[in-house]
């Protein structure tokens, strides 16, 4: 049992409520003393939890660039700003400091502005984990340009539908890239996307592989040519704090992808702060999250978050386990990083290598190690603080989503006592609640809900790129007059939580977000498929497996079904990526449905996680005898 309070971390908990009583100075405060403004704000904070409109830090005028670069130039100048860590651990790594940060970042400003982006227009970034990833990203903040970066495991179909969505004059594209021992051709992807889109003028094409690639006359141009010639001055554009920084897109449980908005004040201060007290960050330290630019992990903690504090930021460009499952732990060694962030799925997979590939490498710069994406489970969690952080780093799991910006749940590192598989405690001015499915708040402790937050906070997205009525529906009307996160949480003895997962049909596997809705519509439109549900079951190391149920056409009945598989799984990942193949798949005769017309997944999930123990009542379904039916293939 514990033996402590919340009352009792004082640390804490006197901040904490110092936050929560007063949450405009507390942020005011933060603003203030961390950042640079070239004009304060005249209110904090205006809200309205209903219509979901949300403003910080308002008539502020900032640059994210000035604060992530150009401020620290003059005391740390010769700082390493980013290591950059190749593939194939024989290339040479990269050092870049600020000053030359600085430069380079002017330099693509420069080349951007003079293929006629301007404040407000949006590019897409289609690039693999190399530095000019998060150069063109900054260029284009410093500039005031909109990115949307575009992870570059996604299909062309992919990358079409974002680039349409969000009306990009540009995308910023490489030769190829580098993924363990798989060269991807990128640039063909992104020609492939461009049939099917219209408001591209531009094509910048980065040289990473020398991959051979095909270039379009006018429209497609060599980030080398112009770099040489670009000047490295550039005058930063002043930016008002509610004015857009970045699109990124997550799935959602419905319809296509939402281009989740975030803006430049808020999500600055709240990416800055957070970085600074969760990683216990100090100005010699060497940091490292091993999450994909193309992800919000990667914006908030990789770069923005990083920069702003003047840290030394480690991006790396390949995976775990390439050329040996000891990349990582070899990677810690060789530049003797302080802090490291990584996913459960990624610890699991090591964690079921042979110990010795962890134990041959001295990890002892480690202070901190983090864990984020999904829940991370009781053996992993201990795996990760006995190996990697020898029981003498806390372990911070934290617990945040694209939509929050930052981290918003999360142990504090020596304040917070740890425990395995919890998040434990909100960060300072976080006010999570759990509701009931009736609406009603759940108070006291030992219980478990659906996980909301009752006030705002500076890094909360603004919108959906184009459609605010989504936003305010997906996040704002479950519970009236609260951001509704998706999630189901559990609340312990003392106030700890632990995110129990997902309670919409989103399902995270392997770290990634993947709604069943976009999965289904591609699976239907095989010409043998009628319709199709797709469930995640537990997996040892992606955490959730996707297992598809699929019911055929008359015309698909007579065909091999292996070769149905193959073609579906190929569908999914021309339609969106690999990462939503199914890993089984099962044909059935029909799905079950309620009265209305509602896939009843319930059942659909049990049957694929193995438990046939007890469906509930299913006697209210249109066609009860399904189940059985399902069922019995299952085991047969
Ligand atoms: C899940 C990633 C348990 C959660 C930053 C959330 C977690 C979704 C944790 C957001 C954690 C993230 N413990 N679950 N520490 N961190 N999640 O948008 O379901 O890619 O809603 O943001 O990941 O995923 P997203």
């Amino acid at each position: 049992m514990r033996n402590y309070q919340i009352e009792d971390l004082p640390d804490y908990f006197k901040q904490y409520k110092k936050s929560i009583k007063n949450p405009k100075k507390f942020w005011d405060n933060i603003a203030d003393k961390n950042f640079v403004w070239y004009q304060r704000w005249s209110k904090v904070v205006d809200y309205d939890m209903t219509e979901a409109k949300i403003t910080w830090f308002k008539n502020a005028k900032l640059n994210i660039v000035k604060n992530c670069i150009d401020r620290h130039l003059a005391e740390r100048g010769e700082k390493t700003a980013i290591i950059w860590e190749p593939n194939d651990p024989k290339e040479e790594a990269l050092y870049i400091s600020y000053n030359d940060l600085y430069k380079r970042v002017n330099k693509t400003a420069n080349i951007l502005r003079d293929l006629g982006i301007k404040k407000g227009d949006r590019v897409c970034i289609y690039l693999p984990m190399i530095p000019e990833l998060a150069i063109t990203m900054l260029a284009c903040a410093k500039l005031g340009a909109i990115h949307s970066v575009i992870f570059a495991g996604f299909s062309a179909s992919a990358v079409a539908s974002r680039v349409n969505d969000c009306g990009a004059k540009m995308i910023i594209t490489s030769d190829g890239s580098y993924r363990g021992s798989k060269v991807l051709d990128l640039k063909s992807i992104v020609d492939e996307a461009l049939e099917k889109t219209e408001s591209i003028e531009n094509v910048l094409v980065v040289k990473r592989t020398h991959n051979e690639i095909k270039m379009k006359e006018g429209r497609d141009h060599r980030m080398a040519d112009l770099y040489e010639k670009a000047s490295e001055d550039f005058v930063t554009v002043i930016m008002d704090a509610e004015d857009p920084l970045f699109i990124l897109y997550t799935s959602g449980s419905t319809g296509k992808p939402k281009g989740m908005l975030h803006t430049c004040g808020g999500y600055m201060v709240y990416t800055g702060y957070t970085f600074k007290n969760i990683f216990n960050y100090k100005e010699n330290d060497i940091y490292w999250c091993t999450a994909d630019i193309g992800w919000i992990t990667g914006h908030s903690y990789i770069l923005y978050g990083p920069l702003c504090n003047g840290a030394t930021t480690v991006i790396f460009e390949g995976v775990p386990t390439y050329p040996q499952p000891d990349r990582f732990w070899e990677v810690i060694e060789k530049h003797k990083v302080t802090q490291f962030y990584t996913a459960p799925t990624a610890i699991r997979s090591l964690a079921k290598e042979s110990t010795e590939w962890v134990d041959k490498h001295d990890l002892s710069s480690l202070k901190v190690i983090g864990s984020v994406g999904e829940p991370i489970n009781d053996e992993a969690w201990h795996w990760f603080n006995d190996h990697v952080g020898k029981k003498k780093c806390p372990v911070v799991d934290t617990w945040w989503q694209t939509e929050t910006g930052g981290i918003m749940i999360s142990p504090i590192p020596f304040v917070t006592p740890t425990k395995p598989t919890y998040a434990t405690l909100p960060l300072p001015g976080i006010q999570p609640v759990l509701m009931d499915d009736k609406r009603n708040e759940i108070s006291g402790n030992q219980v478990t809900g659906n996980l909301c937050i009752r006030f705002p906070w500076p890094g909360i997205a603004r919108t959906i790129w184009g459609d605010h009525q989504r936003y305010k529906e997906t996040y704002f009307s479950a519970f009236p007059g609260k951001y509704f996160t998706g999630d189901g949480a559990l609340r312990d003895e003392v106030g700890y939580y632990r995110i129990t997962g997902r309670v919409d049909d989103v399902i995270i596997v392997s770290g990634h977000n993947l709604g069943t809705a976009p999965i289904e519509d591609s699976i239907n439109q095989h010409p043998a498929v009628a319709e199709s549900a797709i469930v995640g079951y537990p997996h040892d190391i992606k955490g959730n497996a996707l297992y598809g149920y699929v019911m055929l056409k008359e015309i698909g009945e007579g065909r091999d079904r292996d070769n149905l598989k193959k073609e579906i799984n190929q569908l999914i990942s021309d339609q969106i990526g690999p990462i939503a193949k199914l890993d089984k798949i099962q044909f059935v005769s029909g799905l079950p449905k309620t009265r209305s017309g509602k896939i009843m997944r319930r059942i659909l999930r049990k049957i694929a996680e193995g438990d046939f123990s007890n469906f509930g009542d299913i006697s209210t379904l249109l066609n009860p005898e399904i189940v059985d039916e399902i069922k019995n293939e299952r085991l047969g």
